[in-house]
């Protein structure tokens, strides 16, 4: 029970990385909020917590709006009593993309907006500002609207944990847009734990490699695409969301007290070099 009595707010919680997070910090003693766009799979994941005889709450919220962090954040303090531990898992890969196991209808989403990856020239040259602009929003300005709506609640300290990626360091195969806003959260991270070491919350990365989750569902069901992605990987496996968890379970309990400003790559050897 490594974090009982201990209130989360789990951004993008209704689906892969963010899900298993609720589902492993619940079974640790934690109540959750649940914070997505997604109605119905957040309601499963509050049923989950609940069933493990934790309290959840859903609340439908965009990452993108200051009002919907706000709200987030408040409902933890008001109905579950205070707010301790902060995940950032809302994230898209690119414009219009929706959370869904459907391969079929990622796949002909990606057909009707251009795929990112089929010609790298055309891919940046041709980038829209909207697709850019939508990404950045989410990914990157989302995680700054979370941070500053639960630090400002993280009365008595706190561990904030962000969804950085592997695409952080390294440019990854898709839109610019998204490692660039991957880049962001990262820098962004260092510059909070230095801002909040202060109040006593400490602010981490884990830049995960491909991970198991519906936002890779289309490169496991192309076959040239996973063998160049699982190409980059030593241990030649998709991760799971469980294993992303368990990382931030270590971030967000005590285990981690003296750890703030870092980035820890769950990525199956990618960074070996
Ligand atoms: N899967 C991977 O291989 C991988 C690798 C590195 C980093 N990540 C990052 O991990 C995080 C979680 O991704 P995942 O793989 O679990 O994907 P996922 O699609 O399974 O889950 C993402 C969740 O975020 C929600 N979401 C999307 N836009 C939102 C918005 N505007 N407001 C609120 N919620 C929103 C979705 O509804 C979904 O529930 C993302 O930030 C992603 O970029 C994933």
């Amino acid at each position: 029970m490594r974090l009982e009595g201990k209130v989360a707010v789990v951004t993008g919680g209704a689906n892969g990385i963010g899900r298993a997070c609720c589902e492993r910090f619940a079974a640790e003693g934690a109540d959750i909020v649940v914070a997505d766009v997604l109605d119905g799979p957040g309601q499963e994941v509050v049923a989950a917590v609940e069933a493990v005889g934790r309290r959840a709450v859903f609340v439908r919220a965009d990452a993108a709006s200051p009002e919907d962090n706000e709200r987030s954040m408040q409902r933890a303090v008001e109905e579950l009593g205070g707010l301790d531990v902060l995940v950032t898992s809302a994230g898209i890969s690119g414009k219009g993309y929706v959370s869904t196991d459907d391969t079929q209808a990622q796949l002909q989403r990606m057909a009707a907006g251009g795929s990112t990856f089929a010609d790298p020239v055309q891919a940046f040259t041709e980038l829209p500002l909207a697709d850019w602009q939508a990404v950045l929003d989410v990914n990157l300005t989302g995680t700054l609207l979370a941070l500053q709506s639960a630090a400002r609640r993280m009365t008595s300290g706190g561990s904030i944990i962000t969804l950085a990626s592997i695409a952080a360091k390294q440019p990854e195969a898709g839109t610019p847009a998204y490692s660039v806003s991957k880049a962001g959260v990262w820098m962004l991270t260092k510059f909070a734990a230095r801002s909040l070491a202060p109040l006593g919350i400490r602010v981490n990365a884990i830049g995960p490699g491909f991970i198991d989750t519906n936002m890779t569902a289309v490169v496991r069901a192309t076959p040239t695409l996973q063998d160049r992605f699982m190409a980059q990987v030593p241990m030649a496996r998709f991760g799971t969301p469980r294993e992303i968890a368990d990382t931030a379970l270590f971030l967000a309990s005590d285990e981690s007290s003296y750890t703030t400003g870092e980035i820890f790559h769950v990525d199956g050897g990618f960074y070996t070099e």
